[in-house]
């Protein structure tokens, strides 16, 4: 069996990558080895088959031991020990869930329902980093990826409401502490003074406003509020999240002359841990509803084509309807006034499985399979 190496198994990606192997019964598959950056020699979690002690995880000898390497540490783990390990010869699989080695030349990004093909292709030309794309762009594609195959989309708008769990495991803490305080602010308010609603929300704003409310990691109230800009300011104006949808998108479908143009405003709103999008698709010529919506059915198994009315759509294409599922719901599927070459689609996911922890879950099974 492949010996595979876990790192920052214990953090929010981490921990839903371990509930879905076990779920799967993939630790079955492989010999697993637990690695730590901070609890060298404590003992490792219980996933059915003894506890083992933590492995230190900057240690090049014992990750060199390993034939896999699956790392949801982040970024600047992947930055220190990716090159230490490379350049001491290591020649096994690094299956990485941050965004440092996306832009690599030598990496594949992973949405296998999407692009198996350019996997396979991976394998076969010996590309040995796989990694996990950014959260909206594999649930976008998960969404309408069909129409992207058919080569039936010339560009994507994509508006995103992005859910605190994007920006870790402290913010959707921080987003329960705003939303706690700000309760406490209503019910005084609502002793002090009157009931009426706009004194109310004077005083909730002027909190909001304030430094009183708990803001250490968003910087600004999340709770009663949407905030307008993900991750750091490019030169062009874009956010870098905004940045890595055509980067990301074009890269995973495998097109590398002739991008598709993809863009649009990333927003992060108060949601727990569904990302959700309004896009605009402007396709390569008019085709009826109907047939997109076969198309983006058939695309892969998980993706369900939400009826346009307003009881489905909010019922089934909001971030409580998939919060902890693998079910992509598109809806708000029809043609735009722009043109009849014009669609729009929203589309609801869960950050944490197919945004993240799935497709390296499934990407490891394949890469172990293909070596054995
Ligand atoms: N960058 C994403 C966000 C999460 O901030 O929501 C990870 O892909």
């Amino acid at each position: 069996m492949k010996k595979v190496g876990f790192v920052g198994w214990r953090g929010m990606v981490g921990s839903v990558l371990m509930d879905r192997m076990k779920e799967e019964n993939d630790f079955k598959l492989i010999h697993p080895v637990f690695f730590t950056t901070s609890q060298i020699g404590e003992p490792g979690p219980d996933i059915g088959s003894g506890v083992q002690p933590l492995i230190d995880a900057n240690s090049v000898e014992y990750l060199g031991d390993m034939d896999l390497v699956v790392s949801c540490q982040g970024s600047d783990y992947t930055k220190q020990m990716h090159s230490l390990l490379r350049n001491s010869g290591w020649n096994g699989y690094w299956i990485d869930a941050a965004s440092f080695l996306r832009k690599s030349e030598r990496s594949i990004i992973v949405l296998d329902p999407i692009n198996s093909d350019q996997i396979e292709k991976g394998i076969d030309t010996g590309i040995k980093d796989y990694v996990g794309g950014n959260c909206t762009v594999s649930l976008m594609l998960m969404a309408i990826g069909g129409l992207f195959k058919e080569n039936l989309i010339q560009w994507v708008c994509s508006m995103t409401y992005q859910a605190a769990s994007g920006a870790g495991a402290a913010s959707m803490q921080e987003l329960l502490t705003q939303m706690k305080q700000i309760g406490e602010i209503s019910n005084k308010s609502q002793t002090k003074s009157s009931s009426n609603i706009l004194e109310i929300d004077k005083d909730i704003n002027k909190f909001i406003n304030s430094d009183k409310i708990s803001k250490e990691n968003f910087g600004y109230s999340l709770a009663g509020n949407v905030l307008p800009y993900i991750d750091s300011q490019l030169k062009n104006g874009q956010s870098r999240e905004e940045w890595k949808n055509q980067f990301e998108t074009n890269k995973i479908l495998g097109i590398t002359n002739d991008p598709i143009p993809l863009d649009g405003i990333c927003v992060r709103v108060g949601s727990m841990r569904c990302h959700s999008q309004a896009l605009t698709i402007k396709l390569k010529k008019p085709i009826p509803i109907g047939d997109l919506e076969t198309i983006i059915e058939k695309s892969n198994k998980w993706v369900r084509v939400v009826q346009n009315s307003k009881e489905a759509s909010l019922n089934e294409l909001t971030p409580s309807a998939v919060s902890g599922k693998l079910n992509i719901p598109v809806g708000r599927l029809r043609i735009m006034n722009m043109g009849d070459d014009f669609v729009s689609a929203f589309t609801s996911g869960d950050q944490l499985l197919w945004g993240a922890a799935e497709p390296l879950r499934r990407v490891l099974k394949i890469l172990i399979k293909n070596s054995s």
